[in-house]
């Protein structure tokens, strides 16, 4: 096993000297990311506002001769390879390795030869934690064999690519916001990614000249069916698009929400849809703020997305509505859950001094409830995938 008290990039260096000898080629991170505003949108073709964490995936690797990959990772502390049969056809490595497989795969659908490779990965991500470590893993990966391989692919390509893996390979039909944050992300910054045509931009999100802070705490809730849940919530958005004949929801504005939802036989359709389309004007309400340097005033921006993913889109658990009343109780600006619900982590926003009392507030409101005690960690808006010194 690894020692946890060391470095990220340390422990995965150390990994492939101690599996493979000798030192890796070089090393490849990619970071955690948490979504400021913006939920459910993304396969809506809407808008997101994501930032990247502190908290990342490093990968350690050499290219081989043979078509073969050889990939351990301290998490399991198990060592997988596979070959080129395995990667022909999507779904034939499982479990955690399938990440890793289904990007040597996307990257051979889109035409690329993939070299062969021993990678070690070591993490800071947690799993389960809705702060996407799957793509994490996968664009630590992809930034790794396209060095490796001297393969040319332009960063604005590369989320579709982790995409495929994830959605394909591995077989979870997410969005493109997780991989996009993750790979184009910049400290300081959140990225407001268009989701119809990818377009990014990049908006300053300086809360140290605001004193401010972002605190995530993680719900520790249980897992709930999450992965049906998140099926049935995209095809209920895809119902509602088609019965309003429109190619995505992002297609309807708020000033015509209230004629669309009057043409909507399903109560439960319109509040997924009222969900969307409000979710939509909220991002664009955050950014036109951050770009005009008003942090403080996001946050009711940010509750009003926690209370409409708790009432119209209804994926909150207790755990998390527990840890958004009680920031605001304790007085932060703004809470909500981020990520794709049934658990996860909440983020609030608070004045940087008040870190320490609203995390106590949440920790008693969950010791009060009988819940498992929430993690809490500060976090600033860092960088996206790149290849370590
Ligand atoms: C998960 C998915 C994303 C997105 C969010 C909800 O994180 O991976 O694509 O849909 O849920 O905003």
């Amino acid at each position: 096993m690894t020692d946890p008290t060391r470095a990220v990039e340390d422990r995965a260096a150390a990994g492939f000297t101690t599996r493979y000898g000798g030192q890796a080629a070089g090393r490849w991170a990619a970071p955690g990311r948490v979504n400021l505003i913006g939920e459910h949108t993304d396969y809506n073709e809407g808008f997101v506002l994501p930032f990247a964490l502190p908290l990342r995936t490093v990968v350690a690797a050499d290219r081989q001769d043979a078509e073969q990959w050889t990939v351990w990772s301290e998490l399991s502390d198990e060592t997988i390879t596979f070959g080129a049969d395995d990667v022909a056809e999507a779904g034939r490595v499982t479990g955690w390795g399938a990440y890793v497989a289904g990007v040597v795969w996307a990257l051979r659908e889109a035409g690329h030869r993939v070299p062969g490779a021993r990678l070690a990965i070591a993490s800071d991500v947690p799993l389960g934690s809705g702060l996407s470590s799957s793509a994490a893993l996968e664009s630590a990966v992809l930034a790794a064999l396209l060095d490796l391989g001297g393969l040319e692919l332009p960063a604005e390509l590369q989320p579709r690519v982790a995409q495929r893996a994830e959605n394909v390979y591995v077989g979870a039909p997410t969005g493109i916001m997780d991989q996009s944050a993750v790979i184009r992300c910049r400290a300081g910054h959140a990225l407001f990614l268009d989701c119809r045509d990818e377009s990014v931009e990049q908006i300053p999100f300086d809360l140290d000249a605001a004193g401010l802070a972002v605190l995530v705490i993680d719900s520790r809730a249980p897992h709930r069916h999450a992965d049906g849940e998140y099926a049935a919530r995209r095809r209920s958005c895809e119902a509602g698009a088609s019965a309003l004949g429109v190619p995505a929801l992002r297609d309807v504005g708020v000033d015509q929400l209230d004629t669309a939802l009057a043409q909507l036989d399903d109560e439960e359709t319109r509040r997924r849809v009222r969900h969307v389309v409000t979710e939509d004007q909220r991002v664009l309400d955050t950014v036109a703020l951050l770009r005009a340097a008003r942090v403080r005033d996001i946050g009711p921006l940010l509750t009003a997305s926690h209370v409409s993913m708790r009432d119209d889109f209804e994926i909150t658990v207790p755990e998390i509505d527990t840890a958004v009343e009680a920031a605001l109780a304790a007085g932060a600006l703004g809470a909500r859950m981020t990520g794709g619900g049934f658990g996860g982590c909440v983020l609030a926003l608070i004045e940087a001094d008040r870190a320490d009392e609203v995390t106590a507030a949440v920790e008693a409101a969950y010791a009060e409830r009988g819940f498992t005690a929430p993690g809490t960690v500060t976090v600033l808006p860092s960088p996206g995938a790149t290849r370590l010194p």
